[in-house]
């Protein structure tokens, strides 16, 4: 649930509207359920207020070519009314060792977000596709 409200107020204005009405719990279930049974090495946390689930961070081998041996993070969400209070700092500080991460081009909070845990742009760009929308992307890491 929380991941499509995510999605669908992170990507309002740059998805077209068909592809953001089918951001649904139900495929973003779907979406959790491969991330889950994926093996060891790959790592979701959440965080909890109140027994709610207010974010989530996935961590894993990096994707890109020769990037296997390093750890990528894959996303990193906080819940609109709980972001900016240190809830997606504690969760990327859940792997240490996390390395780089893509991030959309245009995403300039979470440029920032992540230039204050030390991430910075290491001028690596590719453009990247969500449920078949091209969407320019640069790669952060540290
Ligand atoms: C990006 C995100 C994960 C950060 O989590 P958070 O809990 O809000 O971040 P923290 O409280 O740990 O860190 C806050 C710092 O991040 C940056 N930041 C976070 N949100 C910001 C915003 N909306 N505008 C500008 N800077 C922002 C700032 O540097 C901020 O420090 P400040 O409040 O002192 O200026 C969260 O805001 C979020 O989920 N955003 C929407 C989804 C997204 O963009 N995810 C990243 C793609 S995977």
């Amino acid at each position: 649930m929380l991941h499509s409200q995510c999605w669908a107020e992170l990507y309002a204005g740059v998805l077209p509207p068909d592809v953001l009405a089918e951001l649904s719990p139900a495929v973003m279930a779907q979406l959790w359920q491969r991330f889950v049974t994926r093996g060891e090495e790959y790592a979701q946390y959440v965080a909890e207020v109140d027994g709610d689930v207010v974010g989530f961070v996935g961590f894993g081998p990096g994707r890109d070519e020769g990037y296997a041996e390093v750890v990528e993070v894959y996303f990193c969400y906080v819940a609109p009314g709980f972001q900016r209070s240190g809830i997606g700092s504690e969760l990327l500080a859940a792997e240490t060792d996390a390395t780089y991460l893509w991030i959309s081009e245009s995403n300039r909070a979470a440029h920032r977000f992540y230039r204050r845990n030390k991430f910075g742009p290491d001028s690596r760009r590719r453009i990247g596709s969500l449920f078949g929308t091209d969407l320019p992307e640069i790669r952060m890491s540290r």
